[in-house]
């Protein structure tokens, strides 16, 4: 069927700015930057057209993160909790499903032409996405009272986990094996969806402005304690604990279903692949799930250098690593 007149005019406005846009080249993948941030040339025009089409439903619920910091550890978990009276746990789709088949990528959605089905999803959607802040429409930052979670986590783990994951996926790209170069970019706030500490500011920052509409976690944390974010995030999102559930330990139950080692064990996440754009190893979401690895990949002048610029960065905003 031929595309309706606008969808075409779109279509030519769309690629006239993508071919406008600063490029650099990674292996085989192309990145543009676009609003200060480098985007997957892959995602970028799900991210244009979510900026100029996605109408939230106050009910949605936005999974934001920069990669590699808990994004599917946090799918698990919000579609757990907010599942948990549709979905008897023991026998959960997360058992033989993917988180992030559960959970939708909404660029990744939106790029793959999936937008109805998106559309279609029953509320209350859970959704999840890399954007940055400030590049997110107005019709979820002024015009919704959607909540959004964000995951933070170490910087150097994050560099660590993107590393390794570069390397799982993406294994005929030599170059990416050195550790280096992506230090390197990272260092530069040149890497994708970044700069992190600009990604992470702009949650952090929105998390103190509107508490109630941005519930802001930390990787670290919830390792320590993952039952007090299962709590936090059941009250956030509106379905708190009753007492008899507290009695019948579901919030145990739901952390040990989300928990790395029971997710990584399942045969659906030991096997199999997933993804709307590209196919990936299911298992490429799971590596260590701990804080800290970065000492086994970094000199201490190295993580004593992203430490310092981050610390840059966050000067007077109040946050930490
Ligand atoms: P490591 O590579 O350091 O092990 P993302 O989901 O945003 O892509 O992040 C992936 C990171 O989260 C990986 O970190 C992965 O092992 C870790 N992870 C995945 N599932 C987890 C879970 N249930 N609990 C804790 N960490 C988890």
């Amino acid at each position: 069927e031929a595309p309706a007149v606008d969808e075409k005019a779109e279509g030519c406005n769309q690629d006239r700015l993508m071919s406008s846009l600063p490029t650099k080249v990674y292996g085989k993948r192309r990145f543009l930057k676009y609003q200060a941030t480098w985007w997957p040339e892959v995602f970028l025009p799900g991210v244009l057209a979510i900026q100029r089409r996605f109408q939230p439903r106050s009910s949605d619920v936005l999974l934001a993160s920069y990669p590699k910091s808990g994004t599917t550890w946090m799918k698990a978990l919000a579609f757990a909790i907010m599942s948990r009276k549709v979905y008897p746990l023991e026998e959960h789709p997360l058992l033989r499903l993917n988180p992030h088949d559960c959970v939708v990528h909404l660029p990744g959605a939106y790029a793959a032409g999936k937008e109805s089905v998106v559309e279609a999803l029953p509320s209350p959607r859970i959704m999840a996405l890399h954007m940055p802040y400030s590049t997110l429409p107005d019709s979820v930052v002024v015009n919704s009272d959607c909540k959004i979670i964000y995951v933070c986590r170490d910087p150097k783990d994050v560099l660590v986990s993107l590393w390794h994951y570069y390397n799982k996926v993406r294994p005929d790209e030599a170059h990416l094996s050195q550790f280096h170069d992506l230090y390197e970019s990272f260092c530069q706030g040149d890497t994708i969806f970044g700069p992190w500490w600009d990604n992470v500011l702009g949650y952090f920052r929105a998390s103190l402005d509107m508490p109630t509409r941005v519930l802001f976690l930390r990787y670290e944390d919830m390792l320590e304690d993952t039952a007090s974010a299962v709590m936090a995030i059941a009250h956030f999102v509106g379905c708190p604990f009753s007492g008899e559930e507290e009695r019948a330990k579901v919030v145990e139950a739901i952390v040990k279903l989300c928990s790395f080692d029971e997710l990584k064990n399942l045969n659906t996440n030991k096997s199999g692949s997933h993804g709307l754009l590209r196919k990936h190893a299911s298992s490429s979401y799971f590596r260590k799930g701990v804080a800290g690895d970065w000492m086994d990949h970094m000199t201490e002048e190295m993580a004593h250098r992203i430490d310092t610029i981050v610390q840059g960065k966050f000067q007077g905003s109040g946050l930490n690593i």
